[in-house]
């Protein structure tokens, strides 16, 4: 089974982007595994850290190192991706010619109360993508608007349209990662 490596841009205790991490994790039982590297305790970033480096920096590059593959969930904070996610994405970038991110296949999906559900962040961050050496799932995209309930506590999608849409999704992204990962 293929490892992910799942960014979420959010700290948040109730935040929508990791309900929606954790409902993907849900649909892709037994065929994906989400690791969820913890992006709060990172550092800002700073080139001096790294004669020293903090073990919450060492963590979060090992476990992108060791995933076949990342999925990037990105709150939209004034029309681009959260800082957390730019602060994270930085780090796991370098050294220069040392980025985890490089050659691994990777995707980005978000949610937001808003109704372009995270289109202009996302926009914003798959610019990023080929600079980071990860190669970018083009399609199918998720611009997910939050509603109340949509996702319950046990992580299943309430409402039968979305779920169908998130199963393609997370379909496409398998066979994806199972073309693209060496
Ligand atoms: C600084 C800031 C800027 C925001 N800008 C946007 C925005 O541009 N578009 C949008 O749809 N929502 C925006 N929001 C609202 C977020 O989408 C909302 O807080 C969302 O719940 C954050 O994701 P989370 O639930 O995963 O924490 C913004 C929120 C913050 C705190």
């Amino acid at each position: 089974m293929k490892t992910i490596a799942v960014l979420v841009g959010s700290l948040r205790s109730g935040s929508f982007n990791l309900k929606l991490a954790k409902a993907l994790e849900k649909l892709a039982e037994g065929r994906l595994k989400f690791v969820y590297p913890d992006l709060g305790s990172v550092p800002h970033y700073n080139d001096d850290l790294w004669s020293d480096l903090p073990a919450s920096v060492t963590a979060l590059k090992s476990a992108i190192d060791e995933s076949d593959a990342v999925l990037f969930v990105t709150p939209e904070y004034n029309r681009t991706y959260s800082p957390l996610l730019a602060n994270a994405i930085a780090w796991a970038s370098r050294p220069y010619g040392k980025s985890s991110f490089m050659h691994k296949p990777g995707a980005v999906v978000g949610t937001s109360p808003g109704a372009i559900g995270t289109a202009a962040g996302q926009v914003d961050l798959r610019g990023l993508l080929p600079v980071l050496g990860v190669i970018p799932m083009g399609q199918p995209e998720v611009y997910l608007q939050m509603k109340p309930d949509l996702i319950d506590d046990a992580s299943n999608v309430t409402v039968p349209d979305t779920e169908a849409f998130l199963k393609r999704w997370v379909d496409a992204f398998v066979a994806f990662v199972d073309r693209v990962a060496l």
